[in-house]
């Protein structure tokens, strides 16, 4: 064994990509799984998750103890938790209990979207929470890497870009301004893939990674188009303004219990309006596709044929 690696998040999306690329002959996997009622589906990813040898251990981001307990003898930390912005915030006293184990070579936190510092304060709500921790860790004295993706294709691709559909639409679909406005998408198992390689790259070490292959940069009229070709239908668009959906934002914003809806309008605005996914870069952000450029990944025209 020559890593030691602790998984935060480990039951979800991205988590369970991780855990896959990861769990291989030459590491050891270590999981935190909070002790969460049981449901059908959950328990199938743990029994599934201790089957290819992961190691669970119980305790949650809230629980400082049991996170010293996790980060014992761990050499690398992946943070998959989701975008609640306290669970985001919560990554700080991962930093610490990794600071404290005194093992840890390199903490990826969950970022895992558009880079946060694009968007000015409070465009995103979950974005002011991932830029606010990045500060946090930056004085763990753990070498970070945060990885940048835009879009993830089963939530933008699949949707045809407008966010919340788990699968095209059928008969109409919301198409934001003009529908010019590039944005890249990256299937979450290449996102595994690619963030894997670079947990072990020293010259990721304390960097910001952008994941956003060139083939997959497309306009969201351009994947409407791909996919009326590739299922022969044809979509009403339904045009939504800047200014449309600015109303709909602050009407989602005056009710807490929107606050999911609320995001994905805020991620709408950010990659369709404002362009902040079309493959731009601060100038400390590393290029992954350039940086491995053996790693193979799904084209976005290609992930639409899972729904056919
Ligand atoms: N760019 C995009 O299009 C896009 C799309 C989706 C997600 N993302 C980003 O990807 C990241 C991961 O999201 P996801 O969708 O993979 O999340 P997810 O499927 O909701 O999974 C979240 C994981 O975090 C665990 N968790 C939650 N709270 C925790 C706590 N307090 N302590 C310990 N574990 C906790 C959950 O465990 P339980 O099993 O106990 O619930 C679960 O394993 C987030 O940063 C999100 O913003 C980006």
């Amino acid at each position: 064994m020559t890593s030691r690696i602790l998984i935060v998040g480990a039951t979800g999306r991205l988590g369970r990509q991780f855990t896959r690329v990861l769990s291989t002959d030459l590491h050891e996997v270590r999981a935190l799984i909070r002790a969460e009622p049981s449901s059908a589906e959950r328990d199938e990813v743990l029994e599934q998750l201790e089957a290819s040898g992961v190691q669970l251990v119980e305790g949650s981001l809230e629980d400082e103890q049991s996170l010293e307990r996790a980060c014992e003898g761990v050499t690398e930390i992946v943070s998959c938790v989701d975008h609640r912005p306290d669970h985001l915030l919560q990554q700080a006293a991962l930093a610490r209990a990794a600071g404290k184990a005194g093992s840890v070579r390199r903490l990826i936190p969950s970022q895992f979207g558009i880079d946060s510092r694009l968007y000015g304060e409070a465009r995103v709500d979950h974005g002011d929470a991932k830029r606010a921790v990045q500060k946090e860790l930056a004085n763990s004295g753990i070498p970070i890497t945060y990885i940048h993706t835009n879009g993830l294709a089963a939530e933008w691709v699949g949707s045809l870009g407008q966010l919340g559909l788990r699968e095209p639409p059928q008969g109409q679909v919301e198409v934001y301004g003009e529908g010019d406005v590039r944005f890249s998408t990256v299937a979450v198992e290449d996102v595994a893939r690619f963030g894997a390689r670079a947990l072990f790259d020293p010259a990721a070490a304390g960097r910001h990674l952008l994941i956003a292959p060139p083939d997959n940069l497309l306009t969201q009229v351009e994947l409407i188009e791909a996919w009326e070709k590739k299922s022969g239908t044809s979509l009403e668009r339904q045009t939504i303004s800047r200014e449309a959906l600015d109303e709909r934002i602050a009407r989602l914003a005056a009710d807490p219990a929107s606050r999911p809806a609320l995001a994905m309008a805020q991620l709408v605005r950010a990659a369709w309006l404002d362009g902040l996914g079309d493959g731009r870069r601060l100038p400390d952000v590393l290029d992954a596709v350039e940086a491995y450029p053996d790693i193979e990944y799904v084209r976005a025209i290609d992930y639409l044929d899972r729904y056919r």
